[in-house]
């Protein structure tokens, strides 16, 4: 990563008035490329086997599916004509060169916040480093009454009021670079913010307690990362801003390993960005205090006393239950009888969100299919976790994820086969591993810069 130079260290006043000057027309355009990074439009506008920024991603919506667009500067099929002015209404406000509206598929209520420079040097990079791609993607179309795209005006008004970013002169200035990040370019509440009745996120910004609250992603959870103080002492808000950084950069940590839709945001974002940028994207995680605890939370003694408990029977071996035996059988060689983990090869499965989650189907995923954390370029290698489909029947994987949830200071309701047998059924003959293909077309020698 030779990034980090690009987003000096931005000294005093306001972003804006602190921009810094830029030598010449290249400097713009690689931090537009940086930009991108930040923004992820890759994995929304590049389909499993196309060119980058081609387009034509599925994407599946409550309202039917969507397809993305090319935005690469082909004059006839992409964006080549687009005014710097219309590329800057279709990321911020979600309007077409034409007029119409985008759907909202297009993180534009998050865009919204973009400075002008920004926009900028995105339009620069789109212009003249992106190459053209002859290629139309399929066009979408949705039924009545979602096919009439000025009905999303109204929805706009609603829901989609960000304004651009200003920076508040009384927070720390590193805390609100994350803060733009985090609201604007990361959308990182569209996937951990939940949604409303009209699919809108219950919030685009840190003032609301819903704002990146977690919320359920076709069935897996995208944990709460409001890291700081306040609520059961769990998942995100253990960790340190260090541990942060560290899991964005390399999709793994002291406590977790990423899985799920995540994996993709790292491999084609979070770890191309500034170590600079992602301090500042922990630092306002930290900055959010964490939702109050259900009153029937236990305290961190209790916790540690209930971890010590577990590795303590797990160890003497003894009037072990189905769940516990096989757990010791399958999976204590990598996760210990204390559920610790090893520091960034084998998540820690004690506190662990993901084993947490209200709705199990992540954990599930994974047992039965395995995991391969994503190659990024500070840890290239990836020791995957195997997948027990094979060997372990539904009444087995139950009993086990049961005894997980409930292990060491873990509190998870049980899992029943039931539930087993319905992520078995969604798997069906996929390949076993959860992570993009590693040799892709957007694997991490393309861009980087
Ligand atoms: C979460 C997925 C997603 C991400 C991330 C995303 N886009 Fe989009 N974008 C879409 C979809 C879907 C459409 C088409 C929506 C429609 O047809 O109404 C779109 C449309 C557009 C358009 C309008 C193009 C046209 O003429 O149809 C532009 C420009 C655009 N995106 C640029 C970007 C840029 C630049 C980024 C990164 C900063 C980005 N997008 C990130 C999903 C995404
Ligand atoms: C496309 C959806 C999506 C987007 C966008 C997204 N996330 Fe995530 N994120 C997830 C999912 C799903 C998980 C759960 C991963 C797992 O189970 O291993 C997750 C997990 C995490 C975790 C680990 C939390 C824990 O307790 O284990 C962190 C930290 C995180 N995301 C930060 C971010 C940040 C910062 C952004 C924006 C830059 C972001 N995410 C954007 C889907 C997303
Ligand atoms: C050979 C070593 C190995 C064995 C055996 C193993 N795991 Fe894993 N496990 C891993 C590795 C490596 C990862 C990280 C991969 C990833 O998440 O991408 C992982 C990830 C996980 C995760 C995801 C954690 C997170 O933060 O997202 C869970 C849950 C899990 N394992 C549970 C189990 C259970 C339950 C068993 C027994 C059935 C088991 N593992 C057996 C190595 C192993």
């Amino acid at each position: 990563m030779t990034t980090r130079y690009l987003i000096p260290l931005l000294a005093g006043g306001t972003l804006l008035s602190a921009m810094p000057a830029f030598a010449d027309n290249d400097d713009i355009v690689k931090r537009g490329a940086y930009l991108a990074r930040a923004g992820d439009c890759v994995a929304c506008h590049s389909s499993p086997q196309g060119k980058p920024f081609a387009g034509g991603l599925r994407i599946e919506s409550p309202f039917g599916t969507i397809y993305s667009t090319n935005i690469t500067p082909d004059k006839e099929n992409g964006i080549g004509s687009y005014t710097e002015e219309q590329f800057a209404a279709a990321l911020r406000e979600g309007k077409r060169a034409d007029g119409a509206n985008l759907y909202p598929a297009m993180p534009y209520p998050s865009y919204a916040n973009l400075t002008d420079e920004d926009v900028h040097a995105l339009y620069a990079y789109f212009m003249q480093g992106v190459e053209p791609v002859a290629s139309q993607p399929p066009k979408t179309s949705l039924g009545f009454p979602f096919n009439q795209r000025w009905g999303i005006s109204a929805w706009n008004w609603l829901f989609a009021d960000a304004e651009p970013f200003t920076p508040q002169a009384s927070h720390d200035e590193l805390t609100e670079r994350g803060r733009y990040l985090v609201e604007g370019l990361g959308h990182c509440g569209s996937c951990h913010t939940p949604r409303g009745i009209a699919q809108q996120e219950k919030a685009l910004g840190g003032d609301s307690e819903a704002y990146l609250a977690g919320a359920n992603l076709n069935g897996w959870w995208a944990p709460s990362l409001r890291a700081g103080d306040g609520g059961d002492g769990q998942g995100i808000e253990s960790w340190d801003t260090q541990a942060i950084v560290d899991y964005l950069e390399t999709g793994r940590n002291v406590h977790a390993t990423v899985g799920g839709e995540m994996t993709s945001v790292i491999a084609h974002s979070t770890s191309y960005l500034s170590e600079r940028d992602l301090m500042g994207i922990a630092q306002y995680l930290k900055s959010l205090p964490a939702n109050p605890a259900s009153d029937d939370a236990a305290s961190t003694e209790v916790r540690e006393q209930a971890t010590d408990e577990t590795a303590a029977h797990l160890t003497a071996a003894k009037n072990l239950s189905e769940g516990e035996r096989l757990y010791v059988d399958n999976c204590a060689a990598c996760h210990f009888n204390a559920g610790e983990g090893a520091d960034r090869v084998f998540p820690q499965l004690d506190g662990n969100s993901l084993t947490n989650a209200e709705n199990p189907a992540g954990l599930i995923h994974t047992i039965l299919a395995g995991a391969r954390p994503p190659a990024t370029s500070k840890i290239p290698a990836q020791l995957p976790m195997p997948g027990f489909s094979w060997r372990l029947s539904d009444e087995e994987i139950a009993s086990l994820a049961t005894f997980v949830r409930g292990a060491w200071s873990n509190d998870a309701g049980p899992v029943t086969a039931e539930q087993v047998d319905e992520v078995r059924d969604a798997l069906g003959d996929t390949p076993l591993s959860r992570a993009p293909d590693p040799n892709g077309s957007l694997n991490h020698e393309d861009g980087d810069q």
